[in-house]
């Protein structure tokens, strides 16, 4: 007997039903699990518009009332009130941590902030003015070459480790790179600092004088972090679960997580942002480029707006905002020519019946790089410092599906439009005898 609700389909004249699951919030679900075997057909759903990969208790997001919370927790009051460790422990465990849990967790991650001594050989091999992302693939993959104590992903301790190894680690291997691409020695993690302090100091420090860390920088890092924490089934999280799903390693995984992050149409988009900008280069040139985002013929779009699953403003995009004006006051930036152009362009695309029609709003990328510009980050690092918060969501994400007792290895069909059957031609060989 089913309880569960049934969705009706028809095809020809034979009904099939399949039943309706709803989750705590969001859209009810058709579990078409079983179509294949009762209709022969597939479902076709590229981009997965509509198609819902797997059951999460970690993030929701709501698109139309632009919507997002980590374990039922806004956004902006956890930008607020945490540090991004306390978010980490909430993604991770499902609870922010009390006193004597936060004290734990701290000093755990901290302990594991090293990489092991080797790792600076990888990263030597690769040429000074290689992209920090074609680094940070390689590099967080190869952590597997090091770790074999954490790799065994159905030993939940093992799991566990690696998942506060990876936490830890992409600060210390994001500031290897940055050091390595500007010709200065690294700087090794210090435990006395904070996860976003130690950050910025193995970033800006340098042997040769002390360097403080600015309490303000610490803090707005910090609030970047967990705004950029997880997001829900985005395009990196699916790859990141796609490759655990296999029982290929995290450290591997997460490496393929950030392959996908790089794109310019998802965590790329904050570098692209800055270029795009300083391409604009003034406010009198932006109805030009409203024109060309708008040209079915120009591939050129307005990098920073837009979104899947946000038809709305997305709120980190508005958490940003006020960022930005914070940290440029605290750094007596007054006139970053790069923001005012970034809220004219906004404030005229907002207007635009094109933009308008289409939802088509500034993302969690447009305002970060100015804020990461402010900072002193290099543009080229913009999408580092992504990875280095999603790799919290990332691995709350992973651990939730290998522990899912419904987990199978992902394997999408087709809608196969190739050739048919056809055969060699008898008359001459293919292949030269040897
Ligand atoms: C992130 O998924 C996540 O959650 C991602 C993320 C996360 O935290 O993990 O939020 C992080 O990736 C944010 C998005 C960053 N990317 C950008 O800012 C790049 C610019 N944006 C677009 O490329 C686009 O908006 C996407 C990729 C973000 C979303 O694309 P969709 O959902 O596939 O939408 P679409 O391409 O089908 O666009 C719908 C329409 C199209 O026009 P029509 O065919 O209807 O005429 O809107 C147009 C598009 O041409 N459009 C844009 C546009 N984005 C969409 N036109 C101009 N400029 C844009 N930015």
């Amino acid at each position: 007997m089913n309880t569960h609700p049934q969705a009706t389909l028809q095809i020809k004249d034979k009904k099939y039903d399949f039943p309706i699951y709803n989750g705590t919030e969001g859209p009810d679900v058709i579990d078409i699990s079983a179509l294949y075997k009762e209709t022969g057909h597939f479902t076709y759903d590229p981009g997965f518009l509509s198609t819902a990969s797997c059951e999460s208790s970690i993030t929701y997001i709501d698109g139309d009332a632009g919507i997002l919370r980590y374990r039922g927790y806004n956004i902006d009051e956890l930008a607020e009130k945490c540090d991004f460790l306390s978010v980490c422990h909430l993604l991770l465990y499902g609870e922010l941590p009390n006193e004597e849990q936060s004290e734990w967790f701290n000093r755990t991650i901290t302990l594991h902030t090293m990489v092991h001594e080797q790792l600076q050989f990888m990263l030597r091999g690769f040429p000074r003015r290689s992209h920090p992302m074609a680094v940070m693939v390689g590099a967080s993959a190869s952590l597997s070459a090091f770790y074999h104590d954490s790799l065994d992903i159905n030993d939940p301790d093992q799991r566990e480790l690696a998942a506060f190894r990876m936490i830890a680690k992409m600060p210390t291997l994001a500031a290897m790179c940055y050091k390595y691409s500007i010709g200065q020695p690294f700087i090794y993690p210090n435990n006395e600092l904070s996860f976003s302090e130690n950050f910025l100091h193995m970033m800006f420090a340098t042997p040769c004088e002390k360097y403080k860390v600015s309490p303000t920088m610490a803090q707005a890092m910090d609030k970047l972090l967990i705004l950029h924490a997880d997001h829900e089934q985005n395009a990196s999280t699916s790859t990141v679960r796609l490759a655990g799903s296999s029982g290929a390693n995290p450290f591997a995984c997460i490496g393929a997580g950030i392959a996908s992050l790089w794109g310019p149409a998802h965590g790329g988009a904050n570098e692209a942002v800055i270029l795009m900008l300083r391409e604009i280069g003034h406010k009198s040139r932006i109805p030009e480029f409203i024109a060309r985002a708008k040209d079915k013929d120009d591939p050129f779009r307005l990098m920073g707006f837009g979104h899947r699953v946000y038809k709305n403003y997305d709120p980190r995009a508005k958490v940003l905002r006020e960022t930005c004006n914070q940290v440029l006051d605290e750094l007596g930036i007054r006139d970053e020519p790069l923001l005012e152009i970034a809220m004219e362009l906004e404030r005229i695309a907002l207007e635009d019946e094109y933009f308008v029609q289409r939802k088509l709003y500034p993302n969690v990328d447009f305002y970060s790089g100015i804020i990461y510009r402010a900072m002193g980050i290099p543009t080229k690092m913009f999408t580092v410092l992504f990875a280095i918060a999603r790799t919290a969501g990332w691995v709350a994400q992973w651990k939730e599906m290998i522990e899912d007792p419904k987990q199978k290895i992902g394997r999408p069909r087709q809608l196969y439009n190739g050739a048919t059957e056809r055969h060699l031609g008898s008359k001459k060989k293919m292949r030269k005898s040897a």
